[in-house]
């Protein structure tokens, strides 16, 4: 099983970290294929907690090269900061291999992200601030710089100023701050170039070149299906192509070399930033929620939004993505409640639908019909075996994976590298 792709299935933060660590050392090449440090993936491992924000979570496997694909957006001082921490803590981490096409987020497009934040006011999208919108938008504009330019400083430098002209018109005029000036971003960019120029590759030969000798390659998903520029809850969207499909034209794999498309579902649902969340809980279930499940954004820290499953973007992400299996995180957290919820369809202009909504309207006005499902009591964090699970729980997970329509097969209860209940391997 050479080529796995872990998706996530729901907002973000669904556990596709700790996913991607569970499987372990017989991965050898773990790749992310999309987003940046927007991304926050958090690994436990020993009691120990690692978040990773641009470095793959294959990071902390000794056995796993990690490569950073061309559709990813980088941001160098992240990427030097992140391995630095890494050794700090005593971790003999490999540095990243990354693709030549790879977008750079420069100091601008920090800028642009928070200044156009600010002054979009009740229409803000709630972004990480972390530039990315704007680089993803250089690289649609055909006016990005990429990993290769910093092998080139002259034409390089010709890029930021060309880049950064009308960029400055915008900042000076409209946003009413201070120019950026071309030479210094430059001068902040090259800074990186000795020290990556051996790892600025052509990602996607080494990939092909890896699935041809039988090897395991994972892809890593930041983000998740509703935050997909084209699938997800537009505009309230991160804006590159965190579904499957974004596999491939992120790192320059075809779609005959995946065979599994994992989606990784929280057994409820959060949500960080602006855009609609039809079961979110704004009382104190909602709170109860965020405070059993530690619900606070790995990047920003931010509270997550909270609220019950809901089966319906789940199944459409299963369709769109082509799941071939659900891995189920966060099970543990529901332990205590008597009753729990579960969505399984949603009533729109007084039809009820179990079908996700085609329109922004639809999605925003939906009422959730909700199905309640019998809770469990008993500590399920120790439990490495499906059939060892209180009955009520076995059956919350059965009643998810009918709804969902793929099968379940491995699920999380604890943030451990162990605390996973497995019942098809992934590979
Ligand atoms: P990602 O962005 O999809 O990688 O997810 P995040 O790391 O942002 O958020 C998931 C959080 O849940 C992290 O704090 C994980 O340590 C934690 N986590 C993952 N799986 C489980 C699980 O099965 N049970 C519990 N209790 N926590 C989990
Ligand atoms: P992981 O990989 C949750 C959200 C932001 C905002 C929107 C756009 O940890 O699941 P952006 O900075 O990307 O332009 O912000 O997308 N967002 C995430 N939410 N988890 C993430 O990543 C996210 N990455 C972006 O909160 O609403
Ligand atoms: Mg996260």
């Amino acid at each position: 099983m050479p080529g796995i792709v872990i998706v996530g299935a729901q907002w973000g933060d669904e556990g596709k970290g700790k996913a991607t660590d569970a499987l372990g050392d017989r991965v050898n090449y773990c790749v992310r294929y999309s987003g940046g440090n927007n991304a926050g993936h958090t690994v436990v491992v020993g009691g120990q907690k690692f978040t990773m924000h641009l470095l793959p979570s294959g990071i902390l496997n000794t056995n796993c090269t990690c490569v950073i694909g061309n559709g990813v957006v980088v941001d160098l001082d992240v990427l030097a900061e992140e391995l630095a921490g890494l050794r700090a803590r005593g971790l003999d981490v490999r540095h990243p291999l990354i693709s030549a096409d790879t977008h750079i987020i420069t100091s601008y497009h920090q800028v642009l992200d928070k200044v156009t934040e600010r002054f979009a006011g009740n229409r803000r999208i709630g972004t990480t601030g972390r530039g990315i919108g704007p680089a993803y938008s250089d690289k649609i504009n055909r006016i990005g710089i990429r990993a290769q330019d910093l092998l080139d400083p002259d034409g390089l430098a010709a890029k930021v100023q060309a880049s950064l002209a009308s960029k400055n018109q915008l900042l000076v005029k409209v946003y009413n701050r201070a120019a950026i000036r071309a030479e210094d971003v430059t001068e902040a960019l090259l800074a990186h170039a000795d020290e990556l120029r051996p790892y600025i590759v052509d990602t996607s030969r080494v990939l092909n070149q890896a699935l041809a000798n039988g090897q395991v390659v994972l892809f890593e998903g930041a983000q998740a299906h509703h935050l997909d520029i084209d699938f997800g809850t537009y505009p309230y969207v991160t804006s590159s192509n965190p579904t499957a499909g974004g596999a491939c034209t992120g790192t320059g794999v075809a779609p005959t070399h995946l065979d599994r498309i994992v989606g990784i579902v929280k057994a409820y649902t959060t949500r960080v930033g602006e855009g609609p969340l039809p079961t979110e809980l704004l009382d104190e279930d909602g709170e109860r929620l965020r405070e059993d499940g530690g619900e606070f954004g790995a990047t920003t820290g931010r509270p997550r939004r909270c609220g019950w499953f809901d089966a319906l973007p789940v199944a459409q992400a299963g369709m769109v993505n082509g799941f071939t299996d659900v891995f189920l995180t966060k099970l543990d957290v529901l332990t205590g409640w008597p009753e729990i919820p579960v969505c399984v369809g949603y009533e729109v202009d007084g039809v009820v639908t179990d079908i996700w909504p085609m329109t922004e309207r639809e999605v925003e006005v939906a009422r959730p019909v909700y199905e309640r499902l019998p809770g469990w009591t008993e500590d399920i964090s120790r439990v490495r075996v499906f059939d060892d699970l209180p009955a009520t729980c076995q059956a919350y997970v059965k009643r998810l994976e009918a709804l969902i329509g793929t099968r379940i097969s491995g699920m999380g209860v604890g943030p451990g590298r162990d605390q996973n209940i497995i019942i098809n391997s992934l590979m």
